[in-house]
């Protein structure tokens, strides 16, 4: 008797599905509400998903020269990964940042840095994600005054900010503000981006990093929708219309080796999501109903054993986001589990993606798991699912109410919990860590940073506060904590600051004088 599988959303799975399992009605056709079965009507058959890499160390030169090879090698769409001194609202020079500096991505202190960041890169020519969250306005600005010294106005600008602070509170921790600040934050980015960056995609509501933290697909969907309700209710309370705002809302997802339920799980949060913008708060654009999403493969499933293996997993994981219709792509790069990817690896990973595009017929025909037995019926199993913990989500009253309880990280954590002892009972198999090992592993040589850049970059703050108008700095500053305080949108007082090369911690500072930092409850 074969022993009944779990699906990782805990549900069982059926060795054998037939008619009997399909939901009642077959989905609509591509590019029709709900979109189960992809935003476009023609998908990938008129232009393949944005292959669009992570990337990002040391110091701003460093990270423009591998943004130059990446897009040699045929990426699509610029991702900058920022150092955490960066995403923390801190400069390079503070004792705090000591050790951080242009380690797990680059140092942005100022708008030297970001033109440096972007030497000889037009930006009315390529799409740029920045991982960036509570700083996100900040960053979005030096963007947008780099761009304009290029002589490119903003209106002309695509790409995305992460600047989805829920999830940090959540599971990443790079938060700064409490979260009513936070929240007006990114209403007043919301706001901004309406007027002077149309075409920006405001927010990627994640779920990535909950999943990495040990979410399972229900919960990973769940909890991100459910967040994303919390950024449509705030922007709505600060007085936009949903349709002024919603149509440039993002998502980002994992995408896991567990390729039939992942592929599922995407299928589902395109229905759910829909139905929530058009039936729960009225969006009248075809637009504001749509879930565009970003994926990367799995980080948390790359094994330091056996690196070579990964690349296995990152095509069958880059395969399921593929055919569960992402917009844009990471692939991981299979060293990632030792050390930030080597070049090669990099490369790798792209070109992965690369025979997914070219060399397979995936680019041939939309949402080719249409009308199976069990991935449409793991698509309302899992819509089911995610829906009854979204309501779980908000008996709290709301998002942020139901973080502040805990809800959202014990339920992530005892899943985490549950995955790893499976692994270290090896009911779970993870080829080459508890089955399929060997004795010895090969030897690897990882890609270091040199640990110099961080005097290189506390050398070039110096300059640059000996070179600017100090006085000029310090009357924006002040200006910004005006605006602060108030009611008015901070990101026009900011981007003047920014202009006269006020800092990244120093921006970040003026706003900690008037809104506090956020101490997440003791209560878990
Ligand atoms: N039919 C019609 N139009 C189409 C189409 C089709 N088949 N395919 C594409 N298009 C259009 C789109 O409408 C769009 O036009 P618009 O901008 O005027 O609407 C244009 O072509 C570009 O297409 P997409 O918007 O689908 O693709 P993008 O790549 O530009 O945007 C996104 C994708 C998901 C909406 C965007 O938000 C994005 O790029 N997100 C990336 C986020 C990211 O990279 N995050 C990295 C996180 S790493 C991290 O968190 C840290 C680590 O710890 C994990």
């Amino acid at each position: 008797m074969t022993q009944q599988r779990l699906s990782e959303s805990g549900f069982p799975l059926r060795p054998v599905y037939g008619p009997d399992d399909l939901p009642g009605n077959p989905p609509e056709e591509p590019g029709e509400y709900p979109f189960t079965r992809g935003v476009y009507p023609t998908m990938y058959t008129s232009r393949p998903w944005t292959m669009r890499q992570y990337a990002g160390f040391g110091t701003a030169a460093e990270s423009n020269a591998r943004y130059h090879q990446l897009l040699n090698a045929g990426t699509m769409g610029l991702s900058v990964a920022f150092d955490l001194p960066t995403q923390m609202g801190f400069d390079s020079d503070e004792s705090i940042a000591s050790g951080e500096v242009g380690k797990v991505g680059v140092a942005i202190d100022s708008i030297d840095d970001m033109r440096r960041l972007f030497h000889e890169i037009p930006l009315d020519k390529v799409s740029t994600s920045m991982t960036i969250n509570a700083p996100g306005a900040v960053l979005l600005l030096l963007y947008q005054l780099v761009a304009e010294e290029q002589g490119v106005s903003g209106k002309a600008l695509n790409g995305t900010i992460q600047n989805d602070i829920l999830k940090e509170y959540i599971a990443r921790g790079t938060y700064i503000y409490p979260p009513k600040p936070s929240l007006r934050l990114v209403a007043d980015t919301f706001a901004y981006c309406r007027d002077e960056i149309p075409k920006w995609n405001t927010i990627s509501i994640s779920g990535y990093h909950m999943a990495e933290a040990g979410a399972t697909p229900v919960q990973e969907i769940a909890f991100t929708l459910a967040n994303g309700i919390e950024y449509v209710r705030a922007a709505i309370a600060a007085g936009l219309g949903v349709d002024e705002f919603a149509p440039r809302l993002s998502f980002f997802f994992v995408a896991r080796t567990t390729l039939l339920e992942e592929v599922a799980k995407f299928r589902a949060a395109r229905r759910i999501w829909a139905r929530v913008m058009k039936e729960d708060f009225g969006a009248k654009d075809p637009k504001s109903w749509m879930l565009r999403f970003h994926t990367q493969t799995a980080g948390v499933q790359l094994t330091a054993q056996q690196p070579e293996v990964n690349l296995v997993r990152v095509a069958i994981q880059g395969l399921g986001a593929v055919l569960g219709g992402t917009q844009s792509l990471h692939t991981n790069s299979f060293d990632e589990a030792i050390a930030l990817p080597t070049a090669k690896a990099a490369r790798l990973a792209l070109r992965t993606q690369q025979v997914l595009a070219y060399e397979t017929d995936l680019t041939a025909v939309v949402d080719p798991f249409a009308g199976s037995y069990v991935v449409e019926a793991l698509t309302s199993e899992i819509e089911t699912e995610a829906l009854a913990l979204i309501d779980r989500v908000f008996g709290y009253g709301s998002a942020v109410d139901a973080i502040e309880a805990g809800f959202q990280k014990r339920e992530i954590e005892s899943s985490a919990y549950r995955v790893a002892l499976e692994i270290d009972n090896a009911e779970r198999i993870v080829v080459g860590v508890n089955r399929f090992t060997l004795e010895t592993e090969d030897h690897y040589e990882p890609l270091r940073v040199d640990p110099a850049i961080e005097a290189e970059q506390c050398a070039r703050l110096q300059t640059l506060r000996a070179e600017r108008d100090n006085d000029a700095v310090e009357a924006a500053l002040a200006k910004l904590r005006d605006a602060a305080a108030g009611t008015a949108n901070v990101l026009y007082p900011m981007k003047e600051a920014l202009r006269a090369r006020a800092t990244v911690g120093e921006v970040s500072h003026a706003l900690r004088a008037v809104w506090g930092v956020y101490r997440p409850s003791d209560r878990f």
